[in-house]
């Protein structure tokens, strides 16, 4: 997918996107554990790279509370403009038009220092998924936290019927829609970029979460960057 593919389809489709990003049965969980999982203290910032239509900034703008900052990056201007309608009240709450492995974050000024970086649902429409956590954990620097959480097949017991609606959901959601047949399976690519992402991400961090969620099919990662050389145990959660 390239990015004009993307933000030709998640232009399109915004609203129905914005829907299911707050309703899906799960997902309302599943955000309030990833922005848990960044670790926020009142007055923190954060930053969330592809936010999209802001589902994930309330769950962030509560963790850091009135003197803290959220940050909202996304390249897609309809779903952009839904975030700012949703977070309109809150004079903290940042949405920037930018692209996420360029992050223009210099246009809230040099001091930016970010405390906590996540990206939900995104890596796997970058080229390079590794690259872009290694840029963010740079990003994010020592003490600063990193979360990612993402669709993938399951590997649970449950898993073949789980997966084929999730293969499915990710063919209709995979610009052109309108083809059937792809030279390269489309779940597997997603699959491979997101165990590079996540497993970079692993490499790079010392674990505080590694789990999955809603029936095993979203992987959530979450790391606190060190000085020296990462690694530790995780909490893991099924
Ligand atoms: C599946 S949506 C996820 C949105 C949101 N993170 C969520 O959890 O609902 C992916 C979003 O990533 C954005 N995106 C993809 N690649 C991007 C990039 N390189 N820079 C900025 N935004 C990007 C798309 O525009 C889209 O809004």
């Amino acid at each position: 997918m390239t990015a004009a593919d993307a933000q030709e389809f998640y232009g399109r489709w915004a609203r129905l996107y914005d829907l299911l990003a707050r309703r899906t049965p799960g997902i309302p969980r599943l955000r309030s554990r990833v922005a848990d999982a960044c670790r926020l203290e009142p007055g923190d910032t954060v930053v969330e790279m592809g936010c999209g239509t802001g589902a994930n900034l309330p769950y962030l703008r509560e963790r850091v509370g009135p003197a803290g900052t959220v940050v909202g990056i996304d390249f897609t201007r309809p779903v952009l403009e839904r975030a700012r309608e949703s977070t309109a009240a809150y004079d903290n709450v940042h949405v920037v038009r930018g692209d996420a492995t360029q992050p223009p974050l210099g246009s809230l000024g040099d001091e930016t220092d970010v405390d906590a970086l996540l990206a939900t649902f995104v890596v796997g429409m970058l080229e390079d998924p590794a690259g872009a956590v290694d840029d963010w954990c740079e990003l994010v620097g020592p003490d600063g936290h990193v979360v990612l959480a993402n669709a993938a097949r399951s590997d649970a017991w449950y898993g073949p019927p789980v997966n084929a609606v999730f293969r499915a959901i990710v063919v209709l959601s995979t610009p052109p829609t309108t083809k059937l047949r792809y030279a390269d399976d489309p779940t597997r690519r997603l699959d491979e970029k997101i165990d590079v992402a996540h497993a970079r991400l692993r490499d790079r961090a010392t674990a505080i979460a590694d789990e999955t969620h809603v029936f095993g099919v979203v992987r959530l990662t979450g790391g606190r960057l060190e000085d020296g050389p990462a690694g530790g145990s995780s909490d893991r959660n099924e």
